[in-house]
């Protein structure tokens, strides 16, 4: 029987200063005997749990935050395309998220969550639906930066032994914003229950999951058999917002328009969109 965990030891999620972080700490706050928080930012209303800062590509101060630590959730990095140079996307997310698996591997934690993106497989066709077993197609330089991240998960998963389960979240915002989140976004309700239910969640040994809501235009899926033994049930429809909605599209034929990445396909786009199948 492959029962659902009672509690971790210590939690400690990485990014728990920002947005995504500040949502799910409350939800996440009774899943382990002691939380630890972690951000290279000032953590505001820690709320009991152990709150230290600094920065995830210093090996020093991650070994110090890794011990006693049996489950991660890695949210730290640069969260989006346009939010650093190319270098500093390689800096924090590539050998920032090299140092945190490096550093749960020396303190033998159990399980690692890894938010991953969407932008993973931002230059499939937006007409195809894609699922969590195809090649990686990145949107950009973050993108890339997420499939070394999921890279390592596999790896951590099939060599040493680590429980990793990879997010590919959607846009995660308090309402979408435009045509393309409404089957992109993931409320804030929605990701709490997704963050909950993975920590949670009997053993398991690599996922991939889309985090996204219960959006009737998702077009990611094929991850059913992940969600339902995580137990993800997601609330909130982005179709509510479709009429408000319906105008904010990509222009007919540019690069946001015709891949699942949306605008983020467009940054520095140089290729031809003809060209690609
Ligand atoms: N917000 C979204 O829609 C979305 C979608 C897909 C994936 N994600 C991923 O989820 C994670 C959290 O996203 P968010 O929206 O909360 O972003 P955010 O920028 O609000 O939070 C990220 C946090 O990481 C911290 N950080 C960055 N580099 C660091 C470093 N080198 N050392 C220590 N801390 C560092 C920042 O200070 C920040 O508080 C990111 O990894 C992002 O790529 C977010």
């Amino acid at each position: 029987m492959n029962a659902p965990l009672a509690k971790w030891h210590r939690l400690l999620i990485t990014g728990a200063a920002g947005e995504i972080g500040s949502v799910i700490r409350p939800a996440l706050a009774d899943t382990a005997e002691a939380l630890r928080l972690l951000d290279q930012r000032p953590i505001t209303n820690p709320a009991g749990a152990e709150a230290l800062v600094g920065d995830i590509t210093d090996a020093g101060f991650l070994d110090h935050a890794m011990a006693g630590v049996d489950c991660v959730f890695h949210l730290a990095g640069i969260p989006r395309e346009t939010g650093g140079s190319p270098d500093e996307i390689l800096h924090s997310n590539v050998i920032g998220t090299h140092g945190v698996f490096a550093a749960a591997r020396k303190h033998g934690v159990r399980r690692f969550i890894f938010a991953s993106s969407n932008h993973v497989i931002g230059f499939y066709p937006a007409e195809a639906d894609v699922g969590p077993d195809v090649p990686s197609r990145p949107s950009g330089f973050y993108g890339a930066s997420k499939a070394y991240g999921e890279a390592l998960g596999r790896l951590h998963a099939d060599k040493f032994g680590m429980e990793v389960a990879c997010l590919r979240i959607g846009a995660f915002r308090a309402e979408p914003g435009n045509a393309r989140e409404l089957g992109a976004w993931i409320s804030h309700g929605d990701m709490a229950a997704l963050a909950k239910a993975v920590v949670q969640a009997p053993r398991f040994h690599f996922l991939v999951l889309y985090g996204v809501s219960a959006n009737s235009r998702a077009k990611w899926g094929g991850d059913a058999a992940a969600r339902a033994h995580i137990g993800y049930v997601p609330r909130d429809n982005a179709e509510n917002w479709a009429a408000t909605l319906a105008g904010k599209t990509a222009t007919p034929g540019s690069p946001a328009a015709l891949f699942h990445g949306g605008s983020v396909c467009e940054i520095g786009f140089t290729g031809d969109p003809g060209r690609i199948a």
